[in-house]
């Protein structure tokens, strides 16, 4: 597969090939005014009074972009392959592998890094006051430098010594796809298509040493987990042994005080920076206090429970609940130590969380409450979903902490936090995936006060 990067014309380059098309084939060419960016790394444009979601483009650009997917009538999927007037914030892509038919993993490489994140604020934005009728300004904050944690060898792909800075280097998970032959690959956008290279620009340096030279004849994918702290690596093929086979090789990471072992199957944020950031807005946003309870669903590897248990001390409680069944073998050696915390390998569903915790707590005012003080909840993509919300807060925890990966599933979700009573009270929002369409959320719940109506006396 070739690479092929949208060409830059000169401006008012006159009628060109592009078309004001109403009916269209795959690889017919338009020319589009680029409208706003859409969840999922891409624009908005419009032709015939039919939208277009159109990738490797800008808002504001006048691009002529190929059809590459006309099957909908309500939309069409195209590429920019000719930039006819570039938006200030397009700069030449750092990897040679980013766009049209070309690897599928980066949205934003043609953008500078405050064009990125001012998409991604846009896109948070525009979730909100959609699905949850909220008018929310929306900040997008970087990461952190990784530090001397994060520094590895210059490998010559054009990550230096400080991986992560410049918006590369910073992955330490990567699922990649296996070639025919045996070689590492990368997928396509929306395509089965690999490419036959393993030089992944945003990979961290010891992620591509580890799969460097290797062939994997006979797999449908290889898994590789660093961790840039300990500098371990571990490597699993797919298919693997099966689920009664021996468990993987894991990977130490380290975050503050704690260390976590985590196997390349398990979920684990792939940002270096990701988990203390994380840790650190759902701790400030909570303020767990000694002596309560807290709820950690989809607790992964354990890495929220085990900052709340310290929080709450030996006198307060933490239930998490987590249904990966490698995951919960990792929680349970990673908050072994913790006995104050109850892992509970279960699936997160209404009737699971409605009966997390018997009995009853009480606040400071000796105020009779749910048994449920406070609580976090990190779902996958999808979102927990109304029901599981309604569950949650019936349980009237004070404060709740929703990470969120999607933006569309958090404003549906809080649709559902509303009308369960519950506000938005401060929303984060964490650019920990650069170059790609993808973001985290941070938004605290808290009941919403209602003021009693005046008297009239
Ligand atoms: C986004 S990860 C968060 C993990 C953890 N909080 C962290 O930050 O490392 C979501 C987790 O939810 C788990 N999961 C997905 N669906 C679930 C369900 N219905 N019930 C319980 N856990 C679920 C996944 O296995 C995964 O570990």
């Amino acid at each position: 597969m070739s690479t092929r990067r949208p060409r830059r014309s000169a401006p008012a380059s006159g009628a060109g090939t592009g078309a004001l098309a109403s009916s269209a084939a795959p690889g017919t060419l338009l020319d589009l005014e680029v409208g706003p960016v859409a969840h999922g790394g891409f624009c908005v444009a419009r032709t015939g009074g039919r939208v277009v979601f159109v990738r490797h483009a800008l808002p504001g650009e006048r691009v002529r972009a190929r059809v590459t997917d006309a099957s909908h009538d309500r939309y069409w999927r195209a590429d920019a392959v000719e930039i006819l007037t570039a938006a200030p914030g397009r700069v030449e892509p750092p990897c040679p592998h980013a766009g049209p038919g070309a690897c599928g993993g980066c949205d934003w490489q043609h953008a500078d890094l405050a064009t990125q994140r001012a998409g991604k604020a846009a896109v948070v934005a525009e979730s909100l006051r959609r699905f949850a009728g909220l008018d929310v300004p929306v900040v997008v904050e970087g990461p952190p430098p990784v530090g001397s944690a994060g520094t590895g060898a210059d490998t010559g792909t054009g990550v230096g010594a400080d991986p992560g800075a410049g918006g590369l280097g910073w992955r330490t998970r990567m699922r990649f796809a296996v070639t025919e032959d045996g070689g590492i690959g990368l997928r396509a956008s929306r395509s089965h298509l690999v490419l036959a290279t393993p030089d992944c620009r945003i990979a961290h340096p010891l992620l591509l040493d580890a799969v460097a030279g290797r062939r994997f004849p006979g797999a449908d994918a290889v898994e590789v987990a660093v961790s840039p702290a300990t500098r371990q690596v571990a490597v699993a093929v797919r298919p693997g042994p099966g689920p009664d086979g021996p468990p993987g090789v894991r990977v130490v990471e380290v975050v503050g005080e704690r260390r976590f072992a985590v196997g390349p199957e398990v979920f684990w944020q792939v940002h270096p920076a990701a988990p203390e950031v994380l840790v650190d807005a759902v701790r400030t946003a909570l303020r767990p206090r000694p002596g309560e309870t807290a709820l950690d669903l989809y607790a992964g590897a354990g890495l929220f429970a085990a900052f709340l248990a310290a929080d709450v001390g030996p006198r307060g409680r933490v239930v998490a609940m987590e249904s990966d069944a490698a995951a919960v073998a990792a929680a349970a050696d990673n908050l072994a130590d913790l006995p104050q915390v109850s892992l509970r390998g279960v699936r997160v569903t209404p009737a699971t969380v409605r009966g997390v915790v018997g009995g009853r707590s009480s606040d400071e005012s000796g105020t009779s409450r749910g048994g449920v003080d406070v609580a976090v909840l990190d779902p996958p993509r999808a979102g927990a979903g109304p029901a599981v919300m309604a569950a949650l807060l019936a349980h009237h925890p004070r404060a709740v902490a929703y990470v969120a990966c999607d933006p569309v599933a958090l404003g549906r979700d809080l649709a559902a936090a509303s009308t369960a009573g519950y506000e938005l009270v401060s929303l984060r929002v964490f650019d920990l995936f650069p170059m790609t369409h993808h973001v985290e959320c941070v938004a605290l719940l808290r009941p919403r006060v209602t003021e009693l109506p005046a008297s009239g006396k």
